[in-house]
């Protein structure tokens, strides 16, 4: 066997390069379920928000974590933290736009990215009547 530079390699050098690529897979072995088990997430419980509230009066309602709207094809939810930096975002209604107090990030109602610093769209939630039928509340999943 021949080594990087051109000359033949000795059998102790031989075992020695090998014994040096045995250690490295072993290492690799055992560091793999290591770091997977560093890196795992337990997926986040689904949490039941009730607001007992009408969307008839004014198309829209602000809850602490998210803002409740109206529209055609049914009510929906939008979450209420900047994906910039987190601050809580406010309802300007008559441009109808979500805006950021801390660096003036704007999203529209349904969430998408208008401008300002922050990258990625705002994310919405799943809403249901909280009885079938009545404008009596709401049920968003979060
Ligand atoms: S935290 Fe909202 S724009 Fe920076």
């Amino acid at each position: 066997m021949r080594c990087s530079g051109g000359r033949e390699m000795n059998r102790r050098e031989v075992l020695g390069e090998g014994w040096k690529w045995l250690r490295l897979a072993v290492a690799a072995a055992l560091l793999y379920p290591l770091l997977r088990f560093l890196g795992f997430k337990v997926p986040r419980k689904p949490r039941r928000v009730e607001v007992h509230k009408s969307l008839k009066v004014t198309g829209f309602i602000i809850e602490h974590e998210f803002i409740i709207f109206d529209g055609a094809k049914g009510p929906w939810a939008v979450s209420r933290k900047c994906t910039h930096l987190g601050c809580r975002l406010n309802y300007r209604e008559k441009e109808h736009i979500l805006l950021c107090p801390c660096h003036q990030s704007r999203f529209s109602p349904q969430g998408r990215r208008l401008a300002g610093p922050a990258q990625r769209n705002l994310p919405t939630f799943p809403v249901a009547a909280l009885h079938e039928g009545e404008d009596k509340g709401y049920v968003v999943t979060l």
